[in-house]
């Protein structure tokens, strides 16, 4: 059984990096979690095989975007493509900001953070990434987040309120 079916649901975030001639690209990611409230640090783990691996180590900036349940087609696409082959951000029709601390560009979505990289630490079969949040952006306070569970597969919404 693989790991990401029995740590469930995650949220899906994209993860936006800029190569070193200065292509943005973007990435879906589920390995995800906060880190520290204050200051704010997130964390997230990405494989070596992926094109923004490479951007990460050479940048060490991104931004991190959380998504709400109405862009799982976006996660999809940011998810299935890599950079080296296609324009993501056109494929998936998503609206970019220029950011403010960072050069990689936020993504229109309820969340983002900005991002300065604190750590990148091999384990395993991938590296985590610690971000430091230098900026966040709040569109939507109360959204209904995307969750994933593996692969193209992802989860019913949990609705904000319905506590337990
Ligand atoms: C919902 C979803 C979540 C994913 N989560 C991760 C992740 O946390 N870490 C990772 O390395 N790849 C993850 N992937 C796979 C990458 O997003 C995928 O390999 C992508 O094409 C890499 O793009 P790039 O080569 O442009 O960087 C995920 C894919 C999907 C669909």
């Amino acid at each position: 059984m693989r790991i990401s079916e029995q740590i469930f649901p995650r949220m899906v975030g994209l993860i936006v990096t800029l190569s070193k001639e200065g292509k943005a690209n973007v990435m879906t990611a589920s390995f995800l979690m906060p880190v520290s409230f204050e200051p704010k640090y997130i964390a997230f783990s990405v494989s070596p095989k992926r094109y923004t691996f490479k951007n990460l180590k050479e940048r060490k900036e991104l931004t991190l975007n959380l998504l709400g349940k109405e862009m799982k087609e976006e996660a999809i696409i940011c998810g299935t493509y890599s950079g080296r082959e296609l324009d993501k951000f056109k494929k998936a029709n998503l609206i970019t900001e220029k950011s403010k601390l960072v050069s990689p560009p936020v993504i229109k979505c309820p969340i983002s953070f900005e991002c300065k990289i604190a750590e990148i630490k091999e384990y395993g079969d991938h590296f985590l990434i610690v971000g430091k949040v230098l900026k966040e952006w709040i569109r939507e306070e109360k959204f209904t987040p995307l969750l994933h569970l593996n692969g193209s597969v992802f989860m019913e919404p949990i609705k904000l309120g319905n506590k337990v």
